[in-house]
C-alpha cells in the first residue's frame, strides 16, 4: 500500500469496462491532470533545495506518489495537501541512507533512473525495486554513464532491476554522448553531475528539455547549445539553489487522449486548459496536423520558462496517411499508440520507422500497438522498429475486442478507450485502474464528455 494513497480517494477499479457504443457529439472545455514529467522532476530537484518548495496542481498518480514515497525513505520532509505539495530539505547531499534501504519505483521508468542519478553520491548501498512492467526495462542505458561518474552497481540480471547503487563522496565529472533520445538517461546524467565538482559535458540526441528549463529556472550553473540533431550541455556541480515554488501546468500526453477522441468523433469541438506544450513535446500536434487535424493553441504564455497554452480541437472528417518523419519520433514518444489509431482511420497507408524505443517502454508498444489494430481488423506490417498501417475510414468491428494481458500500460488501456469510443463496435478492457499511473482522471473527463 502507498503510504500517501488515502489522501486521493481512488476507487479500486477491477471489473473490466465495457464499451458498445461511439461518442455522441460534444462541445465542452476540460482540465486535464498535471504533467508526470514535470511533477517527478519538481520533487527530485526539490529534494536537492535548500528550504521549502511547493508545487502547485502536482499530479496526483502513482508514479509521483512513488517518487514522493522514494524521498520519504530518503529523509525528506513530504506534505501533500489538498491545493499543494510540500517538500522541506536541507539541500544537495542531504538524503539520510538507512541500512539495507529499499526504494520501490514502482511503475515508473523516469522516476527509477533519474533517482539513480541522485543516489550516486552516497557511499551506502541503496536497492531500487520496481512492479513487474519496470522489472522487464533496461537500466544499462543509465548505469553506463553513471559508473563513469565512479559509482558502481550490482544487478541480478542484464541490468534489469532489482539494482544496487553503490556510490561515492568523490565522482568526478563525464563526457557522455547520449544517442537513443532518451530523456531519462540525460536527466539521470544532469542530476549526477548537479553535485558532482567540476564540469559534466553532455552531448545529446533531441528529447524532452524539462530538466535543461528546469535548472536555468533556479540558476544551476548550465549551458545548452542546440544543433540541428543533437544538443550540448555543460553542467558545473556544486550549486546549492534555494527552495522554490513551482505551478506544473497540464500534460500533453494526457491532452493526446482527449485531442484523437475528438478528431475522430463526429462534430465535436473540445478546449483543453492550461497545457504544457514545450516544443519537445508537442510531436503528437505536429503530426495530427500534417494528417488534416484541425488543432489551435490561443492563451499562449510562459510558466516557470515552460510554454502553456489552451488547445483547441475540432472533428476531422478527412484523415490524410503520413508517412512520419523520424525527427519527430522523440517529440512524440508516449504518443505513438494514438498516432497508430488515427492511421488505422486514414485514407491510405501511412508508415513510422526507427521506433524500436517504443518496445522499451511500460509494455512493448510498438507490438502491443500494432495487435490491438490487427484486433480492430486493419492491416499492418510491423519490424522490430517499423510500422506500416493500411487505414481504412471506414472499420466496422464486428467481433469482441478485449484488452487483456498488457502488464497494466496505462496508454495502452486508455488508447483502447480511445478506439471503442470512436471506432465502435463491443469493448471489453480489462485492468482500468492502470490509469492511476499517469492520469487518476481519465474516466471522470470521459464521462463529462459523454453525458
Ligand atoms: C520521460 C521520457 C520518455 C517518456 C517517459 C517520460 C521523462 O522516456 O517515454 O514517459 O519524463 O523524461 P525516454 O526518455 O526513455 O524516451
Amino acid at each position: 500500500m502507498h503510504i500517501l494513497e488515502t489522501h486521493l480517494g481512488w476507487v479500486n477499479m477491477t471489473n473490466p469496462i465495457v464499451i458498445k457504443e461511439k461518442i455522441k457529439p460534444f462541445n465542452k472545455t476540460i482540465h486535464v491532470n498535471g504533467d508526470k514529467s514535470l511533477s517527478i522532476r519538481w520533487a527530485l530537484l526539490a529534494s536537492q533545495a535548500k528550504g521549502k518548495s511547493k508545487a502547485y496542481n502536482i499530479l496526483r498518480s502513482l508514479d509521483v506518489i512513488s517518487a514522493l514515497n522514494c524521498l520519504k525513505k530518503l529523509g525528506i520532509k513530504v506534505v501533500l495537501k489538498k491545493n499543494y505539495c510540500e517538500i522541506e530539505s536541507s539541500g544537495l547531499n542531504s538524503f539520510k541512507i538507512k541500512k539495507n534501504l529499499i526504494l520501490d519505483a514502482g511503475n515508473s521508468g523516469t522516476l527509477g533512473r533519474l533517482i539513480i542519478g541522485l543516489l550516486v553520491h552516497y557511499n551506502n548501498k541503496v536497492k531500487i525495486i520496481g512492479d513487474e512492467s519496470l522489472s522487464k526495462r533496461d537500466f544499462s542505458r543509465v548505469i553506463i554513464p553513471l559508473k563513469k561518474f565512479g559509482a558502481s552497481f550490482k544487478y541480478k540480471d542484464k541490468f534489469k532491476l532489482p539494482v544496487e547503487v553503490y556510490g561515492s563522496k568523490n565522482l568526478k565529472p563525464i563526457k557522455y554522448f547520449e544517442n537513443k533520445g532518451s530523456a531519462q538517461c540525460k536527466s539521470s546524467v544532469m542530476l549526477a553531475a548537479l553535485n558532482t565538482k567540476g564540469e559534466t559535458y553532455i552531448k545529446a540526441k533531441k528529447s524532452r528539455d524539462h530538466t535543461e528549463i528546469l535548472f536555468k529556472y533556479l540558476k544551476i550553473p548550465i549551458s545548452v547549445k542546440k544543433k540541428k540533431s543533437f544538443d550540448e550541455i555543460k553542467i558545473k556541480g556544486g550549486y546549492q539553489f534555494k527552495g522554490f515554488n513551482y505551478r506544473i501546468p497540464s500534460d500533453i500526453s494526457s491532452s493526446a487522449f482527449f485531442i484523437v477522441l475528438t478528431l475522430l468523433a463526429k462534430q465535436s469541438k473540445l478546449t483543453i486548459k492550461n497545457v504544457n506544450i514545450n516544443p519537445s513535446r508537442i510531436g503528437i500536434i505536429i503530426i495530427l496536423k500534417k494528417m488534416g487535424a484541425k488543432i489551435s493553441f490561443q492563451n499562449k504564455k510562459i510558466h516557470n520558462g515552460e510554454k502553456v497554452a489552451d488547445i483547441i480541437i475540432k472533428s476531422t472528417k478527412k484523415i490524410k496517411p503520413i508517412k512520419c518523419p523520424k525527427n519527430l519520433n522523440s517529440q512524440a514518444i508516449d504518443e505513438f499508440l494514438l498516432i497508430f489509431l488515427v492511421a488505422a482511420k486514414a485514407e491510405g497507408i501511412s508508415s513510422f520507422s526507427d521506433l524500436s524505443e517504443l518496445n522499451q517502454k511500460e509494455s512493448p508498444r510498438l507490438i502491443l500497438g500494432s495487435k490491438i489494430l490487427n484486433k480492430m481488423g486493419i492491416k499492418t506490417i510491423l519490424t522490430k522498429s517499423s510500422i506500416k498501417i493500411f487505414g481504412n475510414p471506414n472499420i466496422k468491428v464486428t467481433n469482441i475486442i478485449k484488452i487483456k494481458d498488457y502488464l497494466k500500460d496505462h496508454r495502452i488501456f486508455m488508447m483502447s478507450m480511445i478506439s471503442a469510443l470512436t471506432i465502435g463496435g463491443y469493448w471489453k478492457l480489462y485492468d482500468p485502474d492502470s490509469i492511476r499511473t499517469s492520469f487518476p482522471s481519465f474516466l471522470k473527463l470521459i464521462n463529462k464528455l459523454r453525458k
